[in-house]
C-alpha cells in the first residue's frame, strides 16, 4: 500500500509519519518511510540544491524539473521495488506537492505539470493521501517560532501559501476516494489517532 502525506511545512508531517510507521511495524506491517524531495542518494543531492536559500535565482522551470528528477529516481529505485515486495510505503510529499506549490502557488500550467509528473512516476498513483491541513496563519506561526527548518520555499509571500492551501483542497475535492483531510491544528496524539483509524480501515479493504 502506498500512502502519501501532504500539507504545509509545520503541519507535523514528519512527526506523524514517524509515529505511524512505529505503530505499523509493531502491528507486524512492513512499513518503509521516505520523503520528497530526496529519499535516495541522488534525490538527497537534488534536495540540497532545491532547499539552498542562496538559490533564489532558480527559475520555475528548473525548479519543477529538479523536483521531478528527484521523484523519478525515488519511484524507480525505492518505491516500485518495495511495493512489489509487498511493503507499505509512507512518503512525506509526492506529486501533489508539485501541483499545489508549482501549479497553484507559482501559477505554472496544471496540465503541463501533470504531463511532466506522469512521465516522472510512470503513472504510479498513491492508494491513500493525507492532507495535514493547517490554516496559513498557524503554519507561518510555527515556522516563525523556529519549530521547523527554513528552506528556499519558505521565502514566499503569504498569498503563495494561501494559493497552495486552496490548491490542496481542490485536489482533494477532485479525488475524494484517495484523499483524507485531517485537521493538523490539534495535539499530536489526536491527529495520530485519526491517521491510524483511517489506515486500519483502508488496509482491511486493500
Ligand atoms: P519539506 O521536505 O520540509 O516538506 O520541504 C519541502 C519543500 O519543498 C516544501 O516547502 C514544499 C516544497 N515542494 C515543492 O514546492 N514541490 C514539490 O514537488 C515538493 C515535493 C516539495
Amino acid at each position: 500500500m502506498f500512502i502519501t502525506f501532504e500539507g504545509p511545512d509545520g503541519s507535523g508531517k514528519s512527526t506523524q509519519i514517524g509515529l505511524l510507521s512505529e505503530y505499523l511495524r509493531e502491528s507486524g506491517c512492513d512499513a518503509l518511510v521516505t520523503r520528497e524531495p530526496g529519499g535516495t542518494t541522488i534525490g538527497e543531492r537534488i534536495r540540497t540544491i532545491l532547499h539552498d536559500v542562496k538559490n533564489t535565482g532558480m527559475s520555475s522551470e528548473a525548479e519543477i524539473l529538479l523536483y521531478s528528477a528527484s521523484r523519478a529516481q525515488l519511484v524507480a529505485e525505492l518505491i516500485r521495488p518495495n511495493l512489489a515486495a509487498g511493503k507499505t510505503i509512507l512518503c512525506d510529499r509526492f506529486y501533489d506537492s508539485t501541483i499545489a506549490y508549482q501549479g497553484y502557488g507559482r501559477g505554472l500550467d496544471l496540465a503541463m505539470l501533470q504531463r511532466i509528473t506522469a512521465f516522472a512516476v510512470k503513472h504510479l498513483k498513491p492508494d491513500l493521501t493525507f492532507l495535514l491541513d493547517l490554516d496559513v496563519e498557524a503554519g507561518l506561526l510555527r515556522r516563525e517560532r523556529g519549530d521547523v527548518e527554513i528552506n528556499r520555499m519558505d521565502l514566499q509571500a503569504r498569498s503563495f501559501y494561501e494559493r497552495v492551501r486552496q490548491g490542496y483542497h481542490e485536489l482533494a475535492a477532485t479525488e475524494p476516494e484517495r484523499w483524507v483531510i485531517v485537521n493538523a491544528n490539534r495535539p499530536i496524539e489526536v491527529v495520530q489517532a485519526d491517521l491510524r483509524a483511517t489506515v486500519i480501515e483502508r488496509m482491511r479493504i486493500f
